[in-house]
């Protein structure tokens, strides 16, 4: 069957179609939607919890339990404050803010022109740009003083720095090593936007790698390479994937040399993940602030030495909002728009829709069995509701890779059709050989 596909990303329209896409399908939805909502805060649906959770795995899956070098931790969100004092979030954690005096707009003064008009109310009347700590501050136990103050954590790095050598010591780990995990960060962002991809509250995907300081540059070069292939390898498109090392003046407090895995997307090229040279900067930091000794033996130089850290920062919802984007596509089908989420089936939330073309002759109970025997494998999905062209389109919206239908001819030689959401073909294939075959396909 022929397609045309029709959106690209000069379609500017393209982040609403996706937004409308993500609360029809039950991907994402607003936080709190049912009292007006809280602003740039999201909520998972059962898809997008299974989109997000096979990101995550994937990425757990390459980083920790395939290497024998990197182990994960999950550290609390909640710190003690010192935390921040020594990783000098407290004091350089910050982005600088303006104001339009007339409409009272709100603007990260480095992503807008300051000599031009606000682009809210056409006015240049701009306050003086100040600076704006972006950690939210809750108070810890039952009294709101400023000696009860903590902070939501801005990074999960910091979870792993004050706990080296305590996954040192237990996992008698040598240099080169990394530890890693995956959790929730706060951020008082001054502008939000952009759908997910800049909220005050994420989730993020973190790698400290400690090497011996004359090893850095060496595993800089590595990390970068490994992170941008990860994201081919998850099918996005390479021509919209590039490096971009970063300039001096837009290296993090704690960096010594960055460079980001960025993705086009229709607002823009911008920032999926920092591969980040942080130095001995982190450990030396809370060496002196908590007067423990965060050092490793080299019995090779017999001395100690305070490891460098290569750092892999990558954000869950952004890579969601970069899978998303990238998988969109509309085309017209027999004079009809078809819109479908071509996502790789590893990523995808249900991996193949089983259809009873009509609901009697036993072809529910037919099609019942078939998920059960590949759920153990693959998100298999029943899918009885409404006409079968229907059915498909539903799927296709929800990325699902291959529907599986149960029709008259199955009563008779137990074959069933298999349909590619992509090319929209369709097999006969044995209902005994449906395991195998998507084995082939996809593991
Ligand atoms: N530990 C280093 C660090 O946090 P970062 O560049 O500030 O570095 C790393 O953040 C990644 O976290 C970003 O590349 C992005 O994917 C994600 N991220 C940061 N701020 C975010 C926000 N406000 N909303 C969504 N994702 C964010």
């Amino acid at each position: 069957m022929m397609a045309e596909e029709k959106s690209n990303l000069s379609d500017s329209k393209v982040m609403d179609k996706l937004v409308s896409l993500c609360k029809r399908r039950g991907f994402i939805f607003q936080s709190s939607e049912i009292y007006g909502g809280l602003e740039a805060t999201y909520d998972y649906g059962p898809l997008g919890a299974e989109l997000k959770n096979n990101v995550k795995q994937l990425w757990w899956r390459d980083i920790v339990t395939s290497r024998s070098d990197i182990v994960g931790m999950d550290a609390a969100i909640l710190m003690n404050p010192e935390v921040w004092k020594a990783s000098g979030h407290l004091t350089e954690f910050h982005d600088p803010m303006v104001d339009c005096k007339n409409c009272k707009s709100r603007y990260r003064a480095d992503h807008i022109d300051l000599e031009k008009n606000c682009p809210a109310c056409g006015i240049k009347d701009w306050t003086e740009a100040r600076q704006f700590n972006l950690m939210l501050k809750t108070y810890y136990g039952p009294s709101e003083d400023s000696s009860s103050e903590i902070y939501l954590r801005p990074e999960t790095a910091q979870g792993i720095f004050v706990n080296f050598s305590n996954v040192l010591t237990a996992s008698r780990a040598k240099l080169p090593f990394g530890i890693a995990q995956i959790g929730k960060s706060f951020r008082n962002e001054v502008t939000t936007g952009n759908f997910l991809f800049r909220s005050r509250e994420f989730e993020q995907m973190e790698m400290e790698f400690f090497v011996k300081p004359d090893e850095t540059t060496q595993w800089l070069n590595f990390w970068r390479e490994e992170r941008l292939q990860w994201y081919k390898s998850l099918g996005i498109r390479e021509d919209r994937l590039k490096l971009r090392p970063h300039d001096d003046d837009e290296l993090a407090h704690y960096a010594a040399a960055c460079f980001d895995v960025e993705y086009q997307f229709p607002f823009g090229w911008s920032e999926l993940e920092g591969i980040a040279d942080r130095g001995t900067y982190d450990l030396e930091q809370h060496a002196k602030n908590s007067g423990k000794k965060l050092t490793w033996f080299d019995s090779s130089e017999n001395k100690h030495i305070t490891p460098a850290v290569v750092e892999v920062s990558a954000g869950v919802d952004r890579t969601v909002l970069t899978i998303l984007v990238d998988a969109y596509h509309e085309e017209e089908v027999k004079g009809e728009n078809r819109v479908v989420l071509k996502l790789n089936p590893k990523l995808a939330p249900i991996t193949m829709a089983v259809f009873p073309l009509v609901n009697r002759d036993g072809m529910p109970e037919i099609a019942e069995k078939i998920v059960e025997t590949l759920r153990g494998e693959f998100a298999a999905f029943f899918d009885a509701g409404g006409s079968i062209g229907r059915r498909y389109r539903r799927q296709d919206e929800a990325g699902t890779p291959y529907g599986i239908t149960i029709d008259s001819e199955t009563l008779e030689d137990q074959s069933v059709t298999v349909r590619d959401r992509d090319t929209m073909k369709q097999e006969r294939i044995s209902i005994d050989q449906l395991q195998s075959y998507f084995r082939n396909k996809i593991l």
